[in-house]
C-alpha cells in the first residue's frame, strides 16, 4: 500500500505524483504544496529525565512533527546528566514510553555527556550515540569540562573510539572573569558582555587544536560570532574535519531583543550584535555552516521572567524554524536547496542517519502570525511570537504515517 501525494511541486520545479510505502492507502491532494525531505534537528533538549515540567517526548515529538522534523539528536544536560551507559538506557526507556503515548515514532539519537569520571563510558556507548557532547563552558545542568588534561583525554578517547565530538564552545574562565567585572549589573543585556565573542572564539580555537592533535571529528554547536567563523574557515581550509552548526536565534535575533524581551532573551551562547547575524548568513552562503540545529531549549515563561541571575537560558523553537527559513527564502536570504542541505542532507551525512522516505509538504504561499496558543511545545511561548511568516509546513510524513498539521 502507498501514500499517493498528487500534484506536488518538487525542488526542481516539476509537478509530480509521489508514492511512499505505507501500512494504509492514502491520497494527499498536494496542489500548491512543495515537497522537501523531512528535517533532521541535530540539537534539541527534550528535558527527559529531570525537567519534564518544561518538555517531554510527548510534547517535544508533537512540536517536532509540527515543524516538519522527523529526526532529532537530544542533548545530555539532563537531571541526572546522561553521562553513562546505564543512564542512557534509563533515558531511552522513558523516551520509548513517552513516544508510545504520543503515537509519534520520532527518529532520534542521544548524546553522551562528557564527564571526567566517566570516560570509560565513551567506548561502551559508541555504537548508539550521536556523539560526545562536551560543555567547555557551563550552561543549563551540571555538565562542564574545562580543564586541559580532561579535555585532552576526552578528545583522545573519542578519536580512538571513532565518536564525533560536539562542543559547546565558550571559555569558562573568561566567562567567570567577565562576570566578576560586571557584578553590579542586573540588566539582561550584560549576558552578552559576560559571554563575549572572545570567550566563544577562545574555546573554538582550543577545540580545533585538540581535534587536530588527536584526529577527532569535531562538531561545533551554535556558532554565533564572526570570530568563530574565521577560525572554522581556516580549519576547514586546512582539511580539518570540523563541522559548524548555527541556531535559528542567532540568525533571526540580535542583542536588540533584550529591550523587548528582557530576561526572556537569555540564551547560551548569547544573542550578539547584528553584524554577527549578517556574518552567519554569509557563512551559510559560502558553505562554512554545515547544519542548522535549533537548540530547542524550552523553559517555562515563569522561569524565563525571573530576574537576571535566576532566569534560565534557552528558547523553544523546533516547530518554527522551518517557517523562519521559508520566510527568509522569500526575502532572498537563502535558497530552498540550501535549506534542504542545512536541515537534512548535511546532518544526515555528519551523523550517519540512513536514507528514508520521510518528507514535509510545505505551503510556500501561506502567511500566518505566530501565536503562542497554537504551539505544541509544553513551554507554550516563543521568542518569535507575533511575527508574520510566509511559508508553513502542512503535512509531515514519518515512516509511512501522514500527520496533517492542521489536525495535530
Ligand atoms: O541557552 C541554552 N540553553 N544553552 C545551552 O547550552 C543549554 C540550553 C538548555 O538546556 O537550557
Ligand atoms: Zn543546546
Amino acid at each position: 500500500m502507498v501514500i499517493e501525494i498528487r500534484n506536488v511541486q518538487t525542488l526542481d520545479g516539476k509537478k509530480i505524483t509521489h508514492a511512499i510505502e505505507s501500512k494504509k492507502s492514502q491520497i494527499i491532494e498536494a496542489e500548491g504544496l512543495t515537497m522537501l525531505p523531512a528535517l533532521i534537528d541535530p540539537h534539541v533538549h527534550f528535558r527527559v529525565p529531570g525537567a519534564e515540567h518544561k518538555e517531554t517526548w510527548e510534547t517535544g515529538s508533537k512540536a517536532a512533527i509540527a515543524g516538519g522534523v522527523t529526526t532529532v539528536c537530544d542533548m545530555p544536560n539532563n537531571f541526572p546528566s546522561t553521562s553513562t551507559l546505564e543512564r542512557l538506557e534509563a533515558k531511552e526507556k522513558k523516551i520509548q514510553e513517552q513516544l508510545q503515548q504520543s503515537g509519534i515514532p520520532l527518529r532520534y539519537r542521544l548524546y553522551l555527556g562528557a564527564n571526567s569520571n566517566h570516560f570509560q563510558e565513551i567506548g561502551k556507548t559508541k555504537q548508539s550515540i550521536a556523539g560526545l557532547k562536551i560543555y567547555m563552558g557551563s550552561s543549563t545542568g551540571d555538565l562542564l569540562l574545562c580543564d586541559l588534561p580532561s579535555l585532552e583525554e576526552a578528545f583522545r578517547i573519542a578519536a580512538q573510539e571513532g565518536v564525533l565530538v560536539a562542543v559547546h564552545a565558550e571559555d569558562e574562565h573568561l566567562i567567570q572573569l567577565n562576570r566578576s567585572k560586571h557584578v553590579e549589573r542586573t540588566d539582561a543585556a550584560v549576558h552578552s558582555v559576560i559571554r563575549s565573542p572572545e570567550a566563544a572564539a577562545k574555546s573554538v580555537a582550543l577545540a580545533i587544536a585538540l581535534a587536530k592533535k588527536h584526529g577527532a571529528r569535531l562538531y561545533i554547536v551554535h556558532v554565533s560570532s564572526k570570530e568563530e567563523l574565521q577560525l572554522i574557515r581556516a580549519a576547514k581550509r586546512e582539511g580539518c574535519t570540523v563541522y559548524a552548526e548555527v541556531a535559528p536565534h542567532h540568525l533571526f535575533m540580535d542583542e536588540n531583543a533584550y529591550r523587548s524581551l528582557g530576561t526572556q532573551a537569555l540564551v547560551n551562547p548569547p544573542l550578539r550584535e547584528k553584524s554577527n547575524c549578517e556574518a552567519l548568513w554569509e557563512a551559510i552562503s559560502d558553505g562554512t555552516i554545515d547544519t542548522i540545529g535549533t537548540d530547542h531549549a524550552p523553559h517555562t515563561l515563569e522561569e524565563k521572567r525571573r530576574p537576571f541571575g535566576a532566569a534560565p537560558s534557552g528558547f523553544p523553537s523546533i516547530e518554527l524554524y522551518l517557517s523562519l527559513l521559508l520566510n527568509a527564502y522569500h526575502e532572498k536570504k537563502i535558497s530552498l536547496e540550501q535549506i534542504v542541505s542545512l536541515t537534512h542532507t548535511r546532518p544526515r551525512e555528519i551523523f550517519g542517519f540512513p536514507v528514508h522516505s520521510d518528507v514535509v509538504l510545505v505551503d510556500l504561499s501561506k502567511t500566518k502570525q505566530i501565536d503562542d496558543a497554537r504551539l505544541h511545545t509544553k513551554a507554550k511561548w516563543s521568542p518569535y511570537t507575533g511575527r508574520i511568516l510566509q511559508g508553513w509546513p502542512r503535512y509531515t510524513i514519518l515512516d509511512g504515517t501522514v500527520f496533517d498539521l492542521e489536525l495535530l
